[in-house]
Formats: structure tokens, C-alpha cells, sequence
């Protein structure tokens, strides 16, 4: 499952040679990689501005990224947003800008693409120190280490990559305010897929998928947003939700937005008629997503396997029991016709070995009874590690 050539794809099912498998490595959370409406908006776009502008975003916006960024501020209800390419771009260049020659504290289990970016803003000066994940009283006695006359900033996953699980975002930017800090957290997969909370909400997802801020109800004083279109919009675009002023800061002090080449068109135009769709549609494909993952989920726990999501995201994790042979297992998922990410030694440690099943609401019913089955079976063999689970904490809707 590395490195595959995808020959065909037929919704959810897609052909490796002559094999068709059914995906559940795909971040396509909401579908929209397969919706004809927003297929159909690429052409117009493509013959109006096309196929790629080209220009750095310093050297010529199309008015489509006026048009992007104002949409993504209210939806978001921040007081400003940036975009640009990708998130690893973001990270690379937006934490050594914003921690200077002061500190960043970076959360243990945070993604690799913001270690990096740590790292990079390291040699350019900064001073790095990493906390346990979720270790507030450790993160602060750091935070009282690092100089208060220099930047420090905190960073960390929102919906996290592996776990599928949630910071309590409360308590960091709480303490990050209190010392005058700022938290830096990337939301890529929350974005689309969890959002703010109402009494009659379609799901305990929340609406809109405005995000990780507006779902938790913290606010943006202090904080930074980051996000991705390339997950549940299916389109390469990502965004910074920040103030007017550092926004004006960045766009001098951030290189991709002076030199890098931009997203295409088409990604563009995608963005633009994701945000249609999610308006009249989100809330219903993000109840499905929910219902698809629930069906999983439950299972999982019914099983009594071990998964760290206890969140009830669509990001499901299953670890190997000990000793058990990653390979083994893959060519089992394979010949069922299943397709995951393979989570293999040394990229996680030992202990966390498995591989990690992704729900979309492109998912059918038929398709999530294939990997249930599945999954049973490698559970009586005993596979896939046991564990009974901890009680979900997701807050119940505002009343
Ligand atoms: C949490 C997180 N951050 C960043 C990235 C990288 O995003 P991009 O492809 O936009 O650079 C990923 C990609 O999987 C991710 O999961």
C-alpha cells in the first residue's frame, strides 16, 4: 500500500492494476472531489483566468482570492484570513516569521510538517522546546522559562492527523493570554468537517465545518488558525485565519507569498463553489459522514479494540496487537479489497504500529459493511490490539 498507481477511480473504489480496492486512505472528507457541481464550476473559471495564474500572490491576485478570503472570514468569523498554496508552505514560513529570534513551543504528537517548520525557524534563530502532548502544567513552567520580551509561540494540531482527537483548546489559549503568547494551531482536518454548535444541528459535527475555534466556541484573541482546503474541499488552497495587521505583516515576511507560484484555476474555482455547496449542503454530507463514521466506530468499540479516537471524528486509528506483523495484516486488508493508510515502524513508534482507515461521505453502505467484516476478521485472529475505551468528552449542544 506504498506508492500505489491509482489506474481508475469509480466514487470510493479506485483500481491498482487489476485490483479494485475500496478507498479509506482518502481526506476527501466531504465528497467534493467527486460533486458534479463543483466539477462543473472549474471550466468557466479555467477559460476566464486560465489554467494557472502564475503570478506570485505579491505580483497579481486574480479576483478570485479577494473573493476566497472573503468568503473564508465569515465563515470562519476571524478577523482576517491569508492564503497560499498548502499548509507545509504555511508552516515553513509562517512560524520562523512569527517566533523571530523568540520561542516556539511545540506539542509533542504535533504534526511532522510543523516540527520541521520549528526546526527551520530554529536555525533562523529560535529557540525550540517540545512538550508532552496535551501537558499543560509542563507547558507552562516552559512558557515561564522563555524570555516575555521575545515572541512565543505554541504549536500545535487541532483535530489531530492520527488520533482523530481534539485539544482542549480552552485551556491552551487561555494560558497562552495569560503570558502574552500566541497559540499557532493547524486544523487541517477539522476544517469542513467540525464546526460551531446550535441546539438543532444536523450533527454532533456541529455546522458550517467553520473549524476547530468556532466549534470548541473559543475565540481568536490570541490565536492563529491554520487550515486546508485539500482535505475536506478537495482542492490545493490553504489558509491562515489571523489579524488585519499581521496580515499585512506576512505578506512581506512570508517568502511563498512573495516568490512561490500559486494554486491553479481550477483549485481556485473549487474553493469558491466548495463554500456554495457547503452553505446548502454541508451540514447534510457532514451528518452522513457522521452516520458513516458512528457505523465504524461503533463496531470498533463493539469489538472492544483499541483506537485513540475518542471523538468520534472520521479519522480511526487501529494499532496491531504486539508482535503482529504490519505486512501480514496489509495483504489481508488488500485481498478483502480494503485500502488504508499503513501506519509501519520508524515512522510511528513501535507501540502505535497499525494503520489508520479515513471515512468520507462519499462512502456507501455496502462499502462500510465490506470493511466492518473485514475488520472482524482480523480482530478474531487477533491482529489488532485490544483495549476497552475511554469515555468520549465532546461537549452536548449549547441549550
Ligand atoms: C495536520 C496536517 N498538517 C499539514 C498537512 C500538510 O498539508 P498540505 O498538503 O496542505 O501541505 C497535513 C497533511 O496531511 C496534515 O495532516
Amino acid at each position: 500500500m506504498y506508492d500505489a498507481v491509482i489506474d481508475e477511480i469509480d466514487g470510493r473504489h479506485i483500481r491498482v492494476g487489476n485490483d479494485w480496492l475500496i478507498d479509506f486512505a482518502s481526506c476527501n472528507y466531504l465528497g467534493f472531489d467527486l460533486d458534479p457541481q463543483i466539477m462543473d464550476a472549474i471550466d468557466g473559471q479555467v477559460r476566464r483566468w486560465g489554467t494557472h495564474p502564475s503570478w506570485s500572490r505579491l505580483l497579481g491576485n486574480p479576483r478570485l482570492y479577494p473573493e476566497i478570503e472573503e468568503r473564508l472570514t465569515e465563515l470562519l468569523g476571524a478577523e482576517d484570513t491569508l492564503v497560499l498554496p498548502t499548509v507545509t508552505l504555511i508552516h515553513m514560513s509562517v512560524i520562523p516569521a512569527l517566533a523571530g529570534d523568540g520561542t516556539v513551543l511545540l506539542d509533542s504528537q504535533a504534526h511532522k510538517t510543523i516540527y520541521d517548520a520549528c526546526r527551520y525557524a530554529q536555525g533562523l534563530g529560535a529557540t525550540m522546546k517540545r512538550f508532552p502532548s496535551g501537558d499543560l502544567g509542563r507547558l507552562e513552567e516552559l512558557m515561564r522559562a522563555a524570555p516575555r520580551d521575545r515572541p512565543r509561540v505554541v504549536c500545535m494540531d487541532g483535530v489531530n492527523s492520527m488520533t482523530g482527537n481534539l485539544p482542549d483548546l480552552s485551556a491552551f489559549a487561555g494560558l497562552c493570554r495569560e503570558h502574552g503568547a500566541l497559540l499557532y494551531i493547524d486544523d487541517a482536518h477539522g476544517f469542513g468537517v467540525i464546526g460551531e454548535r446550535h441546539r438543532r444541528e444536523a450533527s454532533p459535527y456541529g455546522s458550517r465545518g467553520n473549524a476547530i475555534v468556532a466549534h470548541l466556541g473559543e475565540s481568536y484573541e490570541n490565536v492563529i488558525l491554520v487550515g486546508g482546503f485539500s482535505k475536506a474541499y478537495s482542492s490545493l488552497l490553504a489558509f491562515i485565519a489571523l489579524p488585519t495587521p499581521m496580515k499585512s505583516f506576512l505578506k512581506i515576511a512570508a517568502p511563498p507569498y512573495l516568490y512561490s507560484g500559486p494554486s491553479p484555476t481550477a483549485s481556485l474555482a473549487t474553493v469558491l463553489a466548495g463554500f456554495d455547496v457547503n452553505a446548502i449542503r454541508g451540514d447534510a454530507l457532514r451528518a452522513e459522514l457522521y452516520r458513516l463514521s458512528m457505523r465504524v466506530l461503533s463496531h470498533v468499540r463493539d469489538l472492544d479494540l483499541a483506537t485513540p479516537n475518542i471523538s468520534d471524528t472520521p479519522i480511526i486509528e487501529l494499532p496491531l496487537s504486539p508482535g503482529r506483523d504490519l505486512a501480514d495484516v496489509a495483504r489481508t486488508l488488500w485481498q478483502r479489497g480494503i485500502y488504508a493508510s499503513l501506519a509501519p515502524y520508524p515512522m510511528v513508534p513501535r507501540g502505535q504500529v497499525g494503520f489508520r482507515i479515513q471515512i468520507t461521505a462519499a462512502h456507501t453502505d455496502p462499502q462500510i459493511d465490506q470493511l466492518n467484516k473485514t475488520l472482524s476478521e482480523l480482530a478474531s485472529r487477533g491482529d489488532l490490539r485490544r483495549g476497552s475505551q475511554i469515555p468520549h468528552p465532546r461537549r452536548p449542544p449549547p441549550s
